[in-house]
């Protein structure tokens, strides 16, 4: 499994178990036995793959901060795009499988359709972030069209110590006593992180290809999703009042680089699994911080 080390990949390690050869940046510090690799080099990516004997694949490898992607143009398309260009070459000549995680942020330049982008529809990213990720799947798909492309949204949850995640901002920046301001206006369709790695544990022993969407059963606004995950830890709807601030994305002055709604439709999704893909109520419950 690739990008253990990850708020993603750490939750499906977990999930995992003996089964999962966790392989990790070299700086990397995860508990247990792991494999070290530099995934920005794809020298030495083919030896590890096959010296592993791995069967599978799960990429959760990725530069997946937009503002880093930005800024590390280079890293953001080693990994996102040329990473699972190689995967998908070592997979189609070798016969093992690929399953690699992709992001609804493929998506954007047009707000989402009644119900959610489906499958089929064409990638047009508004980030470098999703530029790359959208390379890196039609890469991975050209080489290998048996892989597996599993898009996910927003997602949030217990942060593993990795300190990332759309919860864990919102409580850092609480904690660091400021007033967050959460769009009324920026619409997603968020998962719990604990879902989405249930979600691919369960993919690992399915043989499917092609591109599925996997996300929240509920499209919502970020001022919804941050009250939603403040009333769930702290129970208290005053101080989600005098704590939470609801604003429009114009008055922040933002860029113009973030899409407005990457809903998805996970219709194809939620007739497959038998994980249950939540609605935000439910989502916020599964994803319980610890007190
Ligand atoms: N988080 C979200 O809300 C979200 C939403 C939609 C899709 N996704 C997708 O989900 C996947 C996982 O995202 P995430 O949120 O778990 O991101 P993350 O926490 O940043 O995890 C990415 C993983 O890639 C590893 N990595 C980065 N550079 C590396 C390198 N040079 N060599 C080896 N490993 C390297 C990281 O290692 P370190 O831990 O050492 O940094 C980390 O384990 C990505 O494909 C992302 O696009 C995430």
């Amino acid at each position: 499994m690739l990008g253990a080390g990850g708020f993603l990949g750490r939750h499906l390690v977990e999930l995992l178990g003996p089964r999962a050869l966790p392989v990790v940046r070299p700086s990397a510090q995860i508990p247990g036995g792991a494999l070290a690799h530099d995934l920005r080099e794809e020298r030495g990516l083919r030896a590890l793959l096959e010296d592993s004997g791995a069967h599978l694949v799960i990429n959760c490898a990725a530069l997946a901060s937009p503002a880093l992607c930005e800024e590390h143009r280079g890293a953001a398309t080693a990994l996102n795009a040329e990473l699972p260009r190689a995967l998908g070459g070592w997979s189609a000549e070798s016969g093992a499988r690929v399953i690699h995680v992709s992001t609804d942020l493929v998506f954007g330049a047009s707000a989402a359709p009644a119900g959610g982008f489906l499958e089929e529809d064409a990638p047009d990213p508004v980030s470098f972030y999703g530029e790359s990720k959208a390379e890196g799947e039609v890469a991975l798909m050209e080489r290998d069209p048996g892989a597996l492309v599993v898009r996910l949204p927003l997602l949030y949850g217990d942060p593993k110590g990795t300190g990332r995640g759309a919860s864990e901002a919102l409580f850092s920046s609480l904690i660091r006593g400021e007033r967050p301001s959460l769009f009324t206006d920026e619409w997603r369709c968020p998962l719990p992180v604990s879902v989405a790695a249930s979600a691919l544990a369960e993919l690992a022993d399915e043989q499917l290809s092609g591109v599925l969407h996997v996300a929240g059963a509920e499209r919502v606004n970020r001022f919804e999703l941050g009250l939603a995950i403040h009333l769930e830890r702290f129970r208290e709807h005053e101080r989600a009042r005098h704590e939470l601030r609801a604003c429009l994305r114009a008055e922040l002055g933002l860029s113009p680089e973030r899409p407005e709604d990457t809903s998805l439709c996970i219709r194809r999704a939620a007739a497959l699994l038998d994980t249950k893909l939540p609605d935000l109520a439910e989502g916020v419950r599964l994803a319980a911080y610890p007190a």
